[in-house]
């Protein structure tokens, strides 16, 4: 499938999305979202993909949604297309691992696709920050709730009234990426770490994600109850037993996804 906002390539298991409208800083506008859904459905569709990074540019990751495009719509016309909707539905149904690979501005919509992501690698040059204020409105695409929860209260609080941005330093402090490498480096980094990911048991994989998210929807009893069944449930696949069977036999496992 061809794309005109996004450059998509598969290696080795692994699906690199990068996001490109490099004349608007990777702004999110309908047609970028729409094609972002569409080769989400063909990775997800493709057993041979078993992880994505989604990335934009060294100068913005993406630099919000569109401004220009959402300008003069009303709210009859924002209520009506469900606006952001469908396209973060998409994202937060996806099954299998994605990497946000996060360089330059992640601002708004920008900031809100990472935190969409299941883990997100930043480089020393990113950006985040929710400016939705300055333009006299508030995120859309869950940056009140996931930053919140992510950084806590007072950071989120401040940041989104203010608009204030903050350095990959003090996103790496504040526990909003799981780690921060050269510039140079991200890409490389982020494709290691999917490529990993991409040769453990698919099934593991889906239910290892499944069970981190449910730690942001539950209950710390009713998780832990959850993680103890999928936990069981996993010795109904034989990953596990080829996985255990490597471990004692000092071979490296071959994961069937069954
Ligand atoms: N939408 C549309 N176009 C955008 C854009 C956006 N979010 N962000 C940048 N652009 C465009 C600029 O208009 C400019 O285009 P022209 O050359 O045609 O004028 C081009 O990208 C380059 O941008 P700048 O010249 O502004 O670049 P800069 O280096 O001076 O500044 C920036 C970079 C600080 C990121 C600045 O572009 C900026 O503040 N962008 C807007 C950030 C923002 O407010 N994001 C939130 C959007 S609302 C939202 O996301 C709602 C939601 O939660 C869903």
């Amino acid at each position: 499938m061809s794309y005109e906002t996004l450059i998509v390539e598969t290696t080795d298991g692994v699906t690199l999305i990068r996001l490109n409208r490099p004349q608007a800083l990777n702004a999110l506008n309908s047609q970028l979202l729409s094609e972002l859904s569409a080769a989400l459905d063909v990775a997800e569709a493709d057993a041979a993909v078993r992880c994505l990074v989604l990335t934009g540019s060294d100068r913005a990751f993406a630099a919000g949604a569109d401004i220009k495009e959402m300008s003069t719509k009303t709210y009859a016309q924002m209520f009506e297309q469900d606006f952001f909707g469908a396209s973060a539905r998409r994202i937060e149904q996806f099954r299998k691992p994605i990497i946000a690979a996060v360089s330059g501005y992640a601002l708004g919509g920008g900031c809100e696709l990472a935190m969409l992501c299941d883990f997100i690698i930043a480089s020393e040059s990113a950006k985040f920050g929710q400016p939705e204020i300055n333009l006299g409105v508030a995120p859309g695409i869950g940056g009140t709730q996931r930053l919140t929860r992510f950084v806590g209260k007072s950071k989120a609080m401040e940041m989104i009234l203010t608009g204030r941005m903050m350095d990959s330093a003090e996103a790496e402090r504040s526990g909003l990426v799981s780690r921060v490498v050269a510039n140079d480096k991200l890409i490389e980094e982020a494709m290691t770490a999917a490529t990993k990911i991409a040769g453990q048991s698919p099934l593991a994989v889906k239910m290892n994600k499944e069970l981190v998210e449910a730690a942001y929807e539950t209950t710390l009893a009713t998780g832990v109850a959850l993680e103890r069944r999928l936990f069981h449930s996993l010795f109904a696949f034989d990953d596990q037993k080829e996985g255990m069977a490597a471990f004692i036999e000092k071979r490296k496992p071959d994961f069937k996804g069954s």
